[in-house]
């Protein structure tokens, strides 16, 4: 592979774009936009206040950006495609829900003509995502990751802030019979609400020829609520999982990649564990990240954000775009800082920034 052209003050060469459509969405979940106070702190009636004395944080306000401050389809073609051009190879897209943007398949077909694009993806909660599902095909998009936390209808609706199981379960099965692969299931395990799944996910997962994720909690909720005993460890996530199961490790494909994985021994099935906060892969990222509003974000965990919408509304030139983002890609930061005294959360939630 050719030398990535996008390179950080630390060597990592980036190939991997996040590209957010939409900051809205429809569900509300606990681990993203908790709808109500009481929602967001589902935590307390476990974890005490003696226990836990934490004061309560502000939670962030949801705003949703109004619509002339999103890119255009056009201005998100032209950044990914100048992206390209600098050595990234995948692109996804992600939201809020993405499929709640007008016209999405029009925008998948205009990134998959890209020359240089080898994967384009796409995350989605799935409750849209059967009556698209062809036209997003059509258009070139390759792969779907879905985020199914629960297979418990009043589980689901607690963690997702939405009635919305049977719909999800639709698009999967949606995804599969029209060649989506692999369709890949995303869950966060939050400690206390949803672990007792763990094994039926499993399950769910490994008889439908599905690749599962399961993703650590991280503090990028706009109740500010995350707490580190919320955290489900990938370890104890792997140890759960391999009390009944036997697992074969997979050699990673490349070093960048989060999830940590295995098959099964029987043959059946593919697990993987992203382990951010407890087991951080901060020195192989190779991700970049731009929000609706056209804000180029450099790490999850931000605390800035570089305006390239400006630039782009303000006549730039390819050639000053290219700049630019050699420029951003410049300031990475080394790593994130979860769970140290100074960590402080970005001002946006994961709904702006895009999974
Ligand atoms: N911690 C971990 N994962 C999160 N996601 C959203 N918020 C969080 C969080 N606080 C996941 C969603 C989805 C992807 C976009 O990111 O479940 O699969
Ligand atoms: Fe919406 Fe995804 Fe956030 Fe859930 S995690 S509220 S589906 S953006």
């Amino acid at each position: 592979m050719t030398p990535a052209a996008l390179t950080d003050s630390f060597g990592r060469g980036l190939r991997d774009l996040r590209v957010s459509v939409t900051d809205r969405c429809n569900f509300r979940c606990l681990y993203c936009l908790p709808e109500t106070e009481e929602a967001a702190n589902f935590y307390r009636t476990r974890f005490d206040a003696v226990k836990n004395p934490r004061p309560l944080n502000a939670p962030i306000p949801i705003a949703w950006k109004p619509r002339d401050e999103l890119l255009t389809f056009e201005e998100i073609e032209r950044v990914v495609r100048i992206a390209v051009e600098q050595g990234i190879d995948k692109v996804r897209l992600t939201g809020g829900e993405p499929l709640l943007r007008h016209g999405l398949p029009d925008l998948v077909a205009r990134i998959a003509k890209i020359p240089g694009v080898r994967d384009l993806a796409m995350t989605t909660n799935g409750f849209f995502f059967a009556q698209n599902a062809e036209a997003l095909r059509a258009a070139g998009l390759q792969r779907v990751s879905f985020s199914l936390d629960s297979l418990e209808a009043a589980n689901f609706k607690k963690m997702t802030g939405r009635d919305g199981l049977r719909e999800v379960l639709h698009g999967i099965e949606r995804a599969q019979e029209l060649g989506f692969a692999p369709v890949k299931v995303n869950a966060v395990v939050i400690r206390g609400t949803n672990d007792h799944e763990i094994e039926r996910l499993v399950e769910f997962a490994r008889t439908r020829d599905l690749s599962l994720r399961f993703i650590e909690f991280m503090p990028l909720d706009s109740g500010r609520t995350w707490l580190k005993e919320l955290v489900m460890p990938g370890r104890e996530i792997l140890q759960r999982v391999q009390a009944q199961h036997a697992l074969v490790p997979v050699k990673p494909a490349s070093a960048s990649e989060t999830a940590r994985r295995w098959t099964f021994a029987d043959g059946r099935g593919e697990l993987g564990i992203i382990a951010p906060v407890t087991e951080p892969f901060c020195g192989h990222c190779n991700r970049l990240r731009i929000t609706a509003d056209g804000q180029v974000r450099t790490c999850l965990f931000s605390l800035s954000e570089h305006d390239l919408k400006a630039q782009l509304r303000g006549g730039a030139t390819d050639g000053e775009l290219r700049a630019r983002l050699h420029d951003i890609v410049r300031q990475k930061e080394d790593r994130h800082h979860i769970g140290e005294p100074g960590f402080r959360q970005p001002e946006r939630t994961m709904s702006c920034i895009g999974g």
